[in-house]
């Protein structure tokens, strides 16, 4: 029983007034597409394909590396002709499943037990119940219950107008008979289309079993027009997230301000305060606290690690008790091993901060090896960069760095090496030694503070 998945996504998306096409929007960080392509794969079809039309090159790439075939639409004359264009795709299928591209909370779960409802040889369509049902397809039913046919708005009269069950567009049809079928419809309606949903009509005129599943949760069908749903679909997408860290274990101080954007592994026992931002791939340890406007980033915290707030952690490697922030900056390739000490106003690339080690106060610790149980005093500057390359800086075990000190790399500063404030370090420090430069303090006598001048 081979599957075939197609998901139309050549629309032009005209009420998102975007040069963005509507499907690469993004939803918790993804373009909307992504998230309907993701949840396709989970069905492990025999091959899954995306149509393409307006905005096709801003959406190649994405199908490129997702390695999903793309089908050219070259005219948007509606849902049927889209999915008429991948015939060939299908031709080798027993079932195609038509998804779309701009409704991307759809759960693998639901479009599973849509294929489940009927055999191969059948028709299902995901509806679902709307207060509201405008704009929609409306599922037409006999007295007997059984589905007649699916009228779009624009087509639909008065009493047709009052069904609240309508079409989510999502279908499952046995991919022979589409394939003879769809070139069969007619774009004789109100917007001159070639509708899908007319399908459904041909379905039950040969006397095709139809089955459909009502989807309870609205959101999971709910298509993206306008930025203002893509708004409302995001809050919900989060809220989803949040209600799930918390059943895992998450203390939330606002369940409503909190975003992931990518994939969030968690331990337990683990506080996080208002307004922070999960990106990329983060793994937070148990009894990891996060401070209020934290954006983290492609990063594994350890153990108690405690990150206050407003600090920026990005694709770095945090050990266990390790004290970051309140305003603390960590860049790629920073490495903090346990109980290190990352304070305010300091900022780390491509540096590894050995155990125990303080950078406590105002500093710039870049392509820098450090050891452990060092000290860095506020002000210290690691002069990574000549104006042409990096260089680095190494820093041995126990040495103390007096405060406002700049470290012009390469340079080495031994193990246990106290270099004294204000010193601008060109060569090695030496071991167990002080080392500073020493600038002579002068006292003028007399000097007057200039005065303002009067106009
Ligand atoms: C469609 C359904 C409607 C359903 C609603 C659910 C039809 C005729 N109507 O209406 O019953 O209630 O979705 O959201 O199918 N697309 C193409 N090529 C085209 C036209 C559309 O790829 O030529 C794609 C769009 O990019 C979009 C999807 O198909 O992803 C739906 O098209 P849209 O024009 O938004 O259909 P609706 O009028 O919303
Ligand atoms: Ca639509």
């Amino acid at each position: 029983m081979s599957l075939s998945i197609v998901i139309l996504a050549a629309g032009k998306g005209t009420r998102m007034k975007s040069a963005t096409c509507k499907v690469m929007h993004k939803l918790a960080g993804k373009p909307l597409v992504e998230h309907v392509i993701n949840t396709a794969k989970g069905l492990e079809p025999s091959n899954l394909n995306v149509v393409t039309g307006n905005g096709a090159e801003q959406v190649r790439p994405l199908l490129v590396s997702k390695d999903v075939t793309e089908v050219m639409q070259h005219e948007q004359l509606g849902t049927g002709h889209a999915v008429m264009q991948a015939t060939a795709q299908f031709a080798n299928s027993s079932q195609v499943l038509v998804l779309y591209g701009d409704v991307p909370l759809t759960q693998l779960s639901t479009l599973q037990q849509l294929i489940g409802s009927g055999d191969v040889d059948s028709l299902r369509i995901l509806t679902t119940k709307l207060a509201d049902p405008t704009g929609y397809g409306r599922i037409v039913r006999n007295e007997a219950g059984e589905v007649v046919c699916i009228t779009e708005q624009k087509d639909a009269d008065a009493k047709t107008l009052t069904i609240h069950e309508v079409n989510s567009g999502i279908m499952v049809l046995p991919a022979k008979w589409l394939a003879d079928s769809v070139a069969k419809l007619t774009n004789n309606n109100a917007q001159g289309e070639y509708y899908l949903t007319d399908m459904v009509s041909l379905a039950v005129a040969e006397g095709m079993a139809i089955n459909t599943i009502c989807c309870q949760d609205n959101a999971e069908v709910a298509g993206v027009n306008t930025r203002q749903q893509l708004a409302e679909l995001e809050r919900h997408y989060q809220l989803l997230q949040a209600n799930e860290l918390m059943t895992n274990g998450v203390t939330l101080a606002d369940p409503s301000r909190i975003d992931i954007r990518g994939q969030l592994n968690m331990g337990t026992d683990i506080t996080i305060d208002v307004n922070v931002i999960f990106e990329g791939k983060v793994t937070l340890a148990n009894n990891v606290e996060i401070g209020a406007n934290c954006i983290i980033k492609d990063a594994t915290i350890g153990q108690g690690t405690i990150i206050l707030a407003n600090s920026m952690i990005d694709s770095s490697i945090v050990g266990s008790n390790v004290n970051i922030g309140p305003f603390a900056r960590l860049r790629p390739g920073t490495v903090l091993a346990d109980h290190a000490k990352i304070g305010n106003f300091v900022e780390t690339k491509n540096a590894n901060i050995g155990k125990g080690s303080k950078v406590n106060h105002l500093s710039y610790i870049g392509d820098t090896e450090m050891g452990q149980d060092v000290n860095i005093g506020a002000g210290t500057i690691t002069c990574n960069y000549d104006g042409a390359n990096k260089h680095r800086t190494i820093i041995g075990d126990r040495a103390f760095i007096g405060s406002d000190s700049q470290l012009v790399a390469p340079v080495t500063v031994e193990e246990g090496a106290t270099i004294g404030a204000g010193t601008t370090l060109r060569k090695s420090a030496l071991a167990d030694a002080l080392t500073l430069t020493k600038s002579v303090q002068k006292t003028v006598q007399g000097w007057k503070r200039p005065v303002k001048v009067k106009k």
